[in-house]
């Protein structure tokens, strides 16, 4: 019903998002993945959707329901997600990452399960840089509008603003990952050329949409 009453900020819109951890096989029982529920994502999909955008959601492995309207690709690595990425963005006017990308992936997963008789008492992983998703969509020709997120355990402002300029994003959305991680409710300050904006701390439904209303917003002005 909430949805009914929402004002269509995104119609005519084409929003492509990520969302999720990524896990990046070690053996076929295991692997290195982030901490993600996707719950901030998922809501911000629904948020756009809500807002009468048309959703494109790529998403990690999480065990969220697909909001309603919205498309759905699941993707396990940041070389799939990438791959989906790259596909989807052509026909996107914004593209926001909010997926926890795992930095590095193991250089080789074994094909069978890695015994501990085998190994002994250490174990060392050779381990490799991923492609960063977002700055590679940031620096297309033809970039959409590009939202970034900043989970950040401290120095918050430093770090999401460095990672805008660094990344040439017009919006990044910074929080404390003591404030969000896992829960239902967020608490999160939006960085871009005017400066700071903290938006009220509440459900992740509320932060979404008010992230929307700011992206709207910027957009107008465009
Ligand atoms: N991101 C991405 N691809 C990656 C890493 C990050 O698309 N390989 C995106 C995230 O979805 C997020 C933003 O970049 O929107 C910032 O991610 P974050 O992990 O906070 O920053 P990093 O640049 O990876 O720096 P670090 O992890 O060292 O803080
Ligand atoms: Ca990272």
């Amino acid at each position: 019903l909430t949805a009914f009453f929402q004002p269509k900020l995104l119609a005519g819109r084409r929003v492509l998002l990520t969302a999720g951890p990524t896990f990046e096989p070690l053996d076929p029982v295991r692997g290195l993945t982030n901490s993600s529920s996707g719950k901030m994502g998922f809501a911000l999909a629904r948020a756009c959707a809500e807002a009468g955008a048309e959703v494109t959601l790529v998403a990690g492995p999480v065990s969220l329901p697909t909001p309603a309207a919205v498309t759905r690709i699941d993707v396990q690595t940041a070389l799939e997600m990438r791959a989906a990425v790259l596909k989807s963005v052509a026909a996107a006017d914004i593209f926001i990452g909010v997926a926890a990308v795992a930095d590095y992936r193991p250089v080789q997963a074994s094909e069978h399960k890695i015994k501990k008789t085998a190994v002994g008492s250490a174990l060392t992983i050779e381990v490799t840089a991923n492609p960063d998703i977002l700055a590679e969509v940031a620096s297309l020709p033809a970039a959409p509008f590009c939202v970034g997120f900043a989970a950040e355990s401290q120095n918050l402002a430093d770090y999401a603003e460095s990672k805008r300029l660094a990344k040439k994003l017009p919006l990044v959305v910074g929080n404390l990952v003591q404030d969000g991680l896992g829960s239902d409710g967020n608490s999160v300050i939006l960085f871009d050329d005017a400066g700071q904006h903290k938006l009220t701390p509440g459900p992740k439904m509320e932060i979404a949409r008010g992230i929307v209303a700011h992206i709207a917003n910027m957009l107008e002005q465009d």
